[in-house]
C-alpha cells in the first residue's frame, strides 16, 4: 500500500476544499439584474448596484446597459422584450433564478416581463418606487412634456401616434377610463383589465415568483401620487378591483409580498439612499 501519512492528510485537505467549494456555490446569491427608469443613463444605478455588491460580495449584478436618455420613452412592449432578452440570458446561465430590481418606470417592465415570460425564473422582484397603478400628474408628466397638462393630455395620449411613448403606455386618466382601457396598448393588458384580452398565463406566471417587494413613500414627488393614481380620491391597493379581483394575482401572492412605505425619499434619491437599500432591499436579495 503506497499512501503514506502525507498524501493521506492531502487527499483530507483535497476533499475538504471541495467540500467548501461546494458549500459557497450553495451559499452565492442569486444573480441581481437591474432595470432602470426614464431618463436614466447608462450609470444612474450604479451607486445601488455597487452598495449590493459591498453588502453581499460575490453577487452577480447586471445594470442593464439598454434604453437610456431620450430611447427610455420608447414603448412598453419593446422595452420588454429589449430588457427581457437580457434576463433570460443570464437565467439562462443561472437555472436557480434571478432577481429583478427595477426603479419607476422599470418596474412597470418588470412586471411585464414577469407576466409573459414563462420561462423566465425570477425569485425576489422588487418594485422600487414604480407607478404599478400608471401615472396621472403633472410633475411626472412635466419631466417629459413640458408643457403638458395632465387634465387634457389624455387627447394625445389615448391616441395612436401617442402610444408610441411608454408614458402613454401607462398614464390612467381617472376621468377618462373607456377611453384607457380602448387605446392603452400596455398597462390594462398587464392589468389583465380587458374581458375581451385576459390572458390567465399572466397570473399564473406572476404566481411564480418567491418574493415581491413594493417600495414607495409620501414624499416621492414625481410618482403621483406615491400609491401611483393622481385623483380627488385614491384608492387603497385592496380597495381596488385588479386586487380584489386578483386579476394578475396580487391577491393571491399576498403572503409572499413585503411592502414599505418609506418617508422622506424623493423620487431620485430611492436609488441612492443606503438607508433604503439596506433596509428594504438587500434583505431580500438571498
Ligand atoms: C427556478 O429556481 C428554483 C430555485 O430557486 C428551482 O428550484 C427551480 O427548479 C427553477 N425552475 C426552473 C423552471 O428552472
Ligand atoms: C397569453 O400570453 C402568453 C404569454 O405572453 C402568450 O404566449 C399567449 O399567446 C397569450 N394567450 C392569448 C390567448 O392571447
Ligand atoms: C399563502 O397564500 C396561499 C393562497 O393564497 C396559501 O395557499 C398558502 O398556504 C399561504 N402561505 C402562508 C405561509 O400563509
Ligand atoms: C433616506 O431614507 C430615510 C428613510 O429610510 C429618510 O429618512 C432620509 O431622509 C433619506 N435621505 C435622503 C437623502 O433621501
Amino acid at each position: 500500500m503506497g499512501l503514506d501519512c502525507a498524501s493521506v492528510i492531502y487527499l483530507l485537505c483535497f476533499l475538504l476544499v471541495i467540500v467548501n467549494a461546494q458549500r459557497s456555490a450553495d451559499r452565492a446569491y442569486k444573480p441581481v439584474v437591474i432595470v432602470h427608469g426614464i431618463w436614466d443613463k447608462r450609470t444612474s444605478l450604479d451607486f445601488m448596484a455597487n452598495r449590493i455588491r459591498e453588502v453581499h460580495p460575490g453577487t452577480s449584478i447586471t445594470v442593464v446597459d439598454l434604453l437610456h436618455g431620450t430611447s427610455s420613452l420608447a414603448p412598453m412592449w419593446e422595452q420588454v422584450e429589449a430588457f427581457g432578452a437580457v434576463a433570460r440570458q443570464i437565467n439562462t446561465e443561472n437555472p436557480n433564478g434571478i432577481h429583478l430590481l427595477c426603479y419607476s418606470q422599470g418596474g412597470l417592465v418588470c412586471r411585464g416581463m414577469i407576466e409573459t415570460l414563462s420561462d423566465l425564473n425570477v425569485s425576489t422582484f422588487v418594485s422600487l418606487s414604480s407607478p404599478q397603478g400608471g401615472q396621472y400628474g403633472d410633475s411626472f408628466l412635466r419631466l417629459i412634456f413640458h408643457k403638458a397638462v395632465k387634465k387634457t393630455v389624455h387627447r394625445i395620449f389615448y391616441t395612436s401616434p401617442g402610444q408610441r411613448y411608454s408614458v402613454a403606455n401607462y398614464w390612467n386618466d381617472p376621468h377618462h377610463q373607456a377611453s384607457y382601457i380602448k387605446h392603452s396598448k400596455y398597462l390594462p393588458y398587464i392589468d389583465n383589465v380587458i374581458p375581451e384580452a385576459t390572458n390567465e398565463s399572466y397570473r399564473t406566471n406572476f404566481l411564480r415568483l418567491n418574493k415581491l417587494v413594493l417600495i414607495g413613500g409620501p414624499d416621492d414627488g414625481v410618482i403621483t401620487p406615491w400609491q401611483s393614481r393622481e385623483d380627488e380620491s385614491v384608492e387603497n391597493m385592496e380597495d381596488r378591483d385588479i386586487y380584489k379581483q386578483d386579476l394578475f394575482g396580487l391577491m393571491s401572492i399576498q403572503n409572499r409580498t413585503k411592502i414599505y412605505t418609506v418617508e422622506g425619499v424623493y423620487h431620485h434619491q430611492w436609488h441612492q439612499n443606503i438607508s433604503v437599500i439596506d433596509t428594504c432591499i438587500i434583505p431580500h436579495l438571498d
